[in-house]
């Protein structure tokens, strides 16, 4: 597994976007999970939102954490991402918003959640954002997942 920060002027990067949208489809659709988009889903809206997201990466306005994993066959693919979103008119700059950690269903249940998060903890961290902040809802995976990577509940 090896853990790259999202570089937009990459183009083997930004080549991925339809590999977000489609990880990012079948966490809604598998999962149920409230990531923005509820179904029925436009793969092509999902992909607009993720060059969106690329073009706040350029802007820094966002940091985006890509997860590689081998398949079965030994070809690395993007296996799940986070995004470290700082507002640029947020007053508290010591602040970050967690969003999006989403991991392939493929590659569940391997570390890949926890190790996408230490690094945007770093990455946090060099960019002075000390208090990260994240929400998600009631009955998921992830309100199971956050409080094994440290994360304190404060409102229901
Ligand atoms: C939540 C999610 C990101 C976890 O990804 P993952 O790579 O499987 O998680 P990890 O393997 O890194 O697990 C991290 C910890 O959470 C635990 N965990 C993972 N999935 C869990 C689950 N479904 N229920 C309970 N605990 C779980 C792991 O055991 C591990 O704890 P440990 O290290 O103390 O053993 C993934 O299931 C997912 O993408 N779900 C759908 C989208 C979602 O809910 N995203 C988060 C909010 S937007």
């Amino acid at each position: 597994m090896s853990l790259v920060v999202f570089d937009p002027t990459n183009s083997k990067h930004t080549a991925l976007i339809p590999s977000f949208a489609d990880i990012h489809i079948q966490c809604i659709e598998i999962d149920e999970t409230i990531a923005t988009f509820m179904p029925p889903l436009n793969r092509h809206v999902i992909i607009d939102w993720w060059k969106e997201r690329a073009f706040d990466a350029a802007e820094g306005k966002r940091v985006i954490i890509m997860a590689f994993s081998e398949d079965t066959d030994g070809a690395e693919q993007l296996a799940g991402f986070v995004i470290l979103y700082r507002p640029l008119i947020e007053p508290s700059p010591f602040r970050g918003t967690v969003e999006k950690l989403l991991v392939s269903p493929k590659f569940r249940r391997q570390g890949l959640a926890r190790k996408l998060m230490e690094k945007l903890e770093e990455e946090a961290k060099a960019r002075g954002q000390t208090l990260l902040t994240l929400d998600t809802t009631t009955g998921g995976s992830a309100e199971m997942v956050y409080p094994k990577l440290g994360y304190i509940q404060v409102l229901v």
